[in-house]
């Protein structure tokens, strides 16, 4: 039986933290570090289960990004996965479809960056165009290298914003972006 269940993140001590790492290190193999395993802690965790297990996993992370001079009260997805066993049988779909419905119904706006594209622009996810930053100690500072991973979801919230504009997140330790 597939159940989807979503809830803020448990204490520690919990069996969820031992079962999601699992399913993190083991689906995305050597490229997950424990800043990665930080990001996604905090926000809302989307997760799919078969007959009890996790199988996929996804998490919501509310997060300030900015767009010029405009402050936006984003979602920021991350540690989306699949076990290796279950992938290429719509899991990954079924549970960006629902984080995509959340953010959509309770953030200014969503945005991740990811090198699979395809796969989120199925729940509506663009590609941003303009040039990316990080905020570090107050300024702007480029970060090209990431320009061509970050997309973003547009959400019920009525705010404007040009895809090729200038956009920015605060740092943190690891990825920024
Ligand atoms: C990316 C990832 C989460 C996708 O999860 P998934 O459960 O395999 O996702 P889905 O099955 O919904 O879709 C994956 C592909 O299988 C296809 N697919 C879905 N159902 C299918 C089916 N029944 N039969 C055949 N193909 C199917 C989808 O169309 C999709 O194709 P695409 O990649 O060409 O767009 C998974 O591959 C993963 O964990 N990768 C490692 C970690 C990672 O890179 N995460 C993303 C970070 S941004």
């Amino acid at each position: 039986m597939i159940e989807i269940e979503s809830f803020t993140t448990p204490s520690p001590k919990s069996a969820f933290f031992a079962e999601l790492r699992d399913l993190l290190f083991t689906s995305f193999e050597s490229n997950f570090t424990e800043e990665d395993w930080e990001h996604g802690l905090g926000g809302t965790h989307i997760c799919l289960r078969k007959s009890g297990k996790l199988i996929s996993h996804a998490a919501v992370m509310p997060r300030r990004l900015y767009i010029e001079d405009q402050v936006v009260n984003s979602a920021y997805l991350e540690n989306v996965a699949t076990r290796p066993d279950h992938q290429h049988q719509g899991f990954g779909s079924k549970l960006l479809q629902v984080s995509s419905d959340l953010i959509f119904n309770q953030f200014e706006l969503g945005a991740l960056s990811s090198s699979k594209k395809a796969l989120y622009r199925n729940f509506g996810w663009q590609d941003w165009k303009g040039p990316s930053f990080v905020i570090h100690d107050g300024h702007w500072i480029r970060s090209a290298s990431e320009d061509c991973g970050i997309m973003v979801l547009k959400t019920r919230a009525d705010i404007s914003w040009n895809s090729s504009s200038r956009i920015a997140c605060e740092d943190r330790s690891g990825d920024a972006w």
